[in-house]
């Protein structure tokens, strides 16, 4: 299910706002923050695998408390499709990949996410569909889920970063400064698909290479879990009229950028729900308050 034929934008790498902007950050406790998280990224991606996994499990478990909240529950909560040796072995791999391969989202964006994958009934129909893929590193770690829930993964990427595009976040919800150039977060189909095939379980995944609004109008398959990660408001609305309607009763769509108040503004608006989707706006799931949120379809 590969499409080629997206149009080129520039290989660019996301940088800090102060790098773009070409002015000097203000020294304050966010910025020495951000720097000593910089050196620490640096300092762990120059360690062999094997020495950064155990680092990267005690550092982030003891520094950041929704992490280790979100590991707790994922391992204190049965699943269906995996028992409790699985998902200790599944959280260990997360760590692998995130060591790995550079990702962009934290366990507690993705560990609920898994968690559900690895719940569904076979009264739920349909594939996974991860919509944003970045380097691939969240699509092995939904791929491994999705091939204990015996499911399809199906990855939605344009294969060379977001569009280019006018939208103007400033600052997410927690204050932090953001933005989303066109190019930013490249990850090519080869280098996706050769971090899937190591990571994870390719066999489970398929892609669709192509810009959302050219590639989801022609998929037509039922999903049971579709997770977005796609920066853009635009974007967003792109994956929501396109995959809502396709998500089966008892299925969860999530979106990664619950902490974006553009993309917010998209989930909230009444009239794209009531006129596009032909339905009255639903209960959202961490609305305003986490980055990971959430629609269980009734
Ligand atoms: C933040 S990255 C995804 C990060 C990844 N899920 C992870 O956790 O590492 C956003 C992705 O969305 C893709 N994207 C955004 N808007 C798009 C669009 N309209 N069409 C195709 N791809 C798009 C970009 O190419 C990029 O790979």
């Amino acid at each position: 299910m590969e499409n080629e034929g997206a149009t080129q934008v520039p290989n660019e790498r996301p940088r800090p706002r102060w790098a773009r902007e070409k002015v000097m950050p203000r020294i304050n406790s966010r910025t020495l923050t951000t720097a000593a998280e910089d050196l620490r990224a640096r300092a762990l991606g120059k360690l062999p695998t094997v020495a950064a996994v155990p680092l990267m499990i005690v550092y982030r478990n003891v520094r950041w408390a929704a992490e280790r909240r979100a590991n707790v529950e994922f391992l204190r909560r049965p699943t269906r499709h995996a028992t409790f040796s699985q998902r200790l072995a599944l959280v260990l791999r997360t760590y692998l990949i995130s060591c790995a391969v550079e990702c962009a989202h934290r366990q507690e964006e993705v560990l609920p996410v898994i968690g559900k994958i690895l719940s569904l009934g076979e009264e739920v129909a349909g594939c996974i569909v991860e919509a944003g893929s970045y380097k691939g590193g969240s699509a092995a770690k939904f791929s491994v889920a999705a091939a204990l829930a015996k499911r399809k993964l199906v990855i939605f990427d344009s294969f060379q970063g977001i569009p280019q595009n006018e939208e103007e976040h400033q600052t997410s919800i927690f204050g932090e400064a953001v933005g989303f150039g066109g190019g930013f977060y490249r990850g090519g189909l080869a280098e996706v698909r050769a971090n899937v095939a190591r990571y994870g379980c390719l066999d489970a995944c398929e892609f669709v290479k192509g810009w959302f609004e050219e590639t989801m109008p022609r998929f037509a398959h039922p999903v049971a879990v579709a997770y977005l990660d796609v920066d853009l408001a635009s974007s967003t609305r792109t994956c929501l009229r396109y995959l809502y309607p396709l998500l089966s009763r008892g299925g969860m769509l999530a979106s990664q950028d619950g902490h974006l108040p553009l993309v917010l503004a998209v989930f909230d608006d009444n009239s794209f729900w009531r006129d596009e989707l032909g339905e009255e706006k639903p209960a959202i799931e961490g609305y305003g308050t986490r980055k990971l949120i959430s629609i269980v379809k009734q």
